[in-house]
């Protein structure tokens, strides 16, 4: 089922959907996930996040250009190189490179994007992204269930200064997060994550956690 509003469903199925149609986003499902976004929390409810909703064409371009000269330049061999992480193996990591290339390719041509934006000063300290974080997770569990595919990306921040001069921040103002957001073309689904055992400890690293 696309939608859902069980919110344990949605987290368990919100896979990073990087396939998206080009077809419009109605402006009433976008206005749905800014109001998830602002009933996150943030450090003494300071609230100084900022979201463009992006839909001209002509900047997503621009952005996109930037997004691939880090595939390129790092993404792209990285993937190459290493190794599937946990949860995963080497079929299903490929696919997920397969994808990664795809969202690369075809960033701009979401409908809409979401930047998620912090008027954090001109040196942020690195809590920071600590009250702009939640409100991006509420976005991509809000979209999870209205049926939107996106992902959270953060790869343009290689290029924080040139892309941010894009989207026309003023100085003390950051881009963390692009959420390019449209309908999938594949469906939600199964994650693929390691044994939580794995990464639960009880009471001090590295000692077993017997509740699991
Ligand atoms: C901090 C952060 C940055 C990310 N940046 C990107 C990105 O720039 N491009 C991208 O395609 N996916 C990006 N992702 C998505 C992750 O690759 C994805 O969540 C992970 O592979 C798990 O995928 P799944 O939820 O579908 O299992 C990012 C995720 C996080 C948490």
């Amino acid at each position: 089922m696309p939608e859902t509003t069980n919110i344990f469903e949605v987290m368990s199925t919100m896979r990073a959907m990087r396939r998206l149609k080009s077809d419009p986003v109605p402006d009433e499902l976008i206005n749905k996930i800014l109001h998830a976004a602002q009933w996150a929390p943030s450090g003494g409810n300071t609230q100084r996040w900022r979201f463009l909703v992006v839909k001209d064409p002509e900047i997503k371009k621009k952005v996109q250009v930037y997004y691939k000269r880090l595939y390129d330049e790092t993404v792209g061999p990285r993937y190459a190189s290493s190794a599937p992480p946990p949860g995963s193996d080497p079929a299903r990591y490929q696919r997920q490179h397969v994808a990664v290339k795809y969202l690369t390719d075809h960033y701009h041509e979401a409908p809409v994007w979401i930047v998620a934006c912090l008027e954090d000063g001109d040196d942020p300290d690195r809590t920071a992204g600590s009250s702009i974080y939640p409100a991006v997770q509420n976005m991509l569990l809000a979209a999870r269930a209205l049926g939107l595919g996106t992902t959270l990306t953060t790869r343009h921040t290689g290029y924080g200064k040139e892309v941010d001069a894009i989207f026309g921040l003023p100085s003390g103002a950051h881009s963390y997060a692009i959420l390019p957001i449209g309908w999938p073309m594949g469906r939600f689904g199964p994650l693929g994550r390691g044994p939580l055992k794995d990464v639960v400890y009880q009471d001090q690293w590295g000692k077993p956690y017997h509740g699991l």
